[in-house]
C-alpha cells in the first residue's frame, strides 16, 4: 500500500531530511585518509542524538551499524568497523534516519583525497543518473519514467545499473511500498501522486553490474572487484514536480 503523506507528515519528514542532509555535510568534513569508518559512525551516532533523531539502520533487520560505510567496489551495506581510508578511496555514506517517527534516506559518494578520473567519473555519473531519475518526478508521471532516466544515463556511460537493489516508500517504514528500480520502460508502472515521498538511489558500477555478499551476510560488492558508487535522496512528489527533502 502506498501512503500519501499529510501536510503535517510532510513537515516531519522535511525535518527528519534536513537533519539527514546536515549529518552528510558533517561527515564530508571529517573524511581524510586514516579515519577508521567506525570513528565516522561514531561521529554520526552523536550527531542523530543532538538532533532528537534515531538511526534507522541499527537493528534493522539485524544490521549493526548506526549508517551503512562501503568502499570502492562495495555497493552498499558496508558496515562501519576499524577499516582506515585512503588516499583515493571513495567511500559511498549512506544516512537513514528516524525523527518524531519519520525516516529519511539519503546517500552519496565520497572521494578520500586525490582519486583517480575514472572515480571522479564514476561518483559525477551517478549522481547525475539520480537527478535525471528525480527530475521525471511529478504527478501523473511513473515509475518506469524514473527507471528509464535513470538506466539512460547510466548506459551514456557505459556504467553497470545494480539490479538487485531499488528505490522506495519511505515515511513510518524506512522502506515502504513502492519499489523505485533503477531500470524500466516510459510510461508504465505505477503512477506517481502528490504527497507520495519516495527514495530514489541509483547504484552504478564501472564494470559489470553484477553483484554478490561477503560473509559478513550483509556487505554487497562488485562481482569483478571495480568501484561502485551510490546517490540517494528522499523526494516529495508534487502536483507538477518535486521537491527534494534531504538537499540543501
Ligand atoms: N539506507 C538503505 C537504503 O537506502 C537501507 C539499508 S538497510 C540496512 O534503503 F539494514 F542495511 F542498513
Ligand atoms: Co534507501
Amino acid at each position: 500500500m502506498v501512503n500519501i503523506k499529510t501536510k503535517e507528515e510532510i513537515e516531519l519528514m522535511k525535518h527528519s531530511g534536513h537533519i539527514n542532509y546536515l549529518c552528510h555535510k558533517l561527515l564530508e568534513k571529517n573524511l581524510r585518509p586514516g579515519i577508521t569508518t567506525k570513528e565516522l559512525e561514531d561521529i554520526a551516532k552523536k550527531f542523530m542524538e543532538e538532533n532528537d533523531c534515531t538511526s534507522s539502520t541499527i537493528g534493522y533487520e539485524g544490521y549493526p551499524g548506526y549508517l551503512c560505510i562501503s568502499v570502492n567496489d562495495e555497493v552498499v551495506h558496508g558496515i562501519p568497523g576499524k577499516r582506515k581510508l585512503k588516499n583515493g578511496d571513495i567511500v559511498s555514506l549512506d544516512i537513514s534516519i528516524k525523527y518524531k517517527g519519520y525516516h529519511s534516506d539519503s546517500a552519496a559518494t565520497y572521494a578520500v583525497g586525490t582519486v583517480s578520473e575514472k572515480k571522479k567519473g564514476l561518483m559525477e555519473h551517478t549522481k547525475e543518473a539520480l537527478y535525471e531519475g528525480i527530475k521525471q518526478v511529478k504527478e501523473g508521471a511513473t515509475l518506469g519514467d524514473i527507471g528509464h532516466a535513470i538506466e539512460q544515463c547510466a548506459h551514456k556511460y557505459h556504467l553497470g545499473v545494480v539490479r538487485e537493489l531499488c528505490g522506495h516508500g519511505v515515511g513510518t517504514e524506512l522502506h515502504e511500498d513502492p519499489n523505485v528500480f533503477n531500470y524500466g520502460k516510459p510510461h508504465t508502472g505505477m503512477v506517481l501522486k502528490a504527497g507520495m515521498t519516495i527514495a530514489i538511489e541509483p547504484m552504478l558500477n564501472l564494470g559489470t553490474r553484477e553483484v554478490c555478499m561477503l560473509d559478513d551476510d550483509w556487505t554487497i560488492v562488485t562481482l569483478d572487484g571495480k568501484p561502485s558508487a551510490h546517490f540517494e535522496h528522499t523526494v516529495l512528489v508534487t502536483k507538477d514536480g518535486y521537491e527534494i527533502l534531504t538537499g540543501e
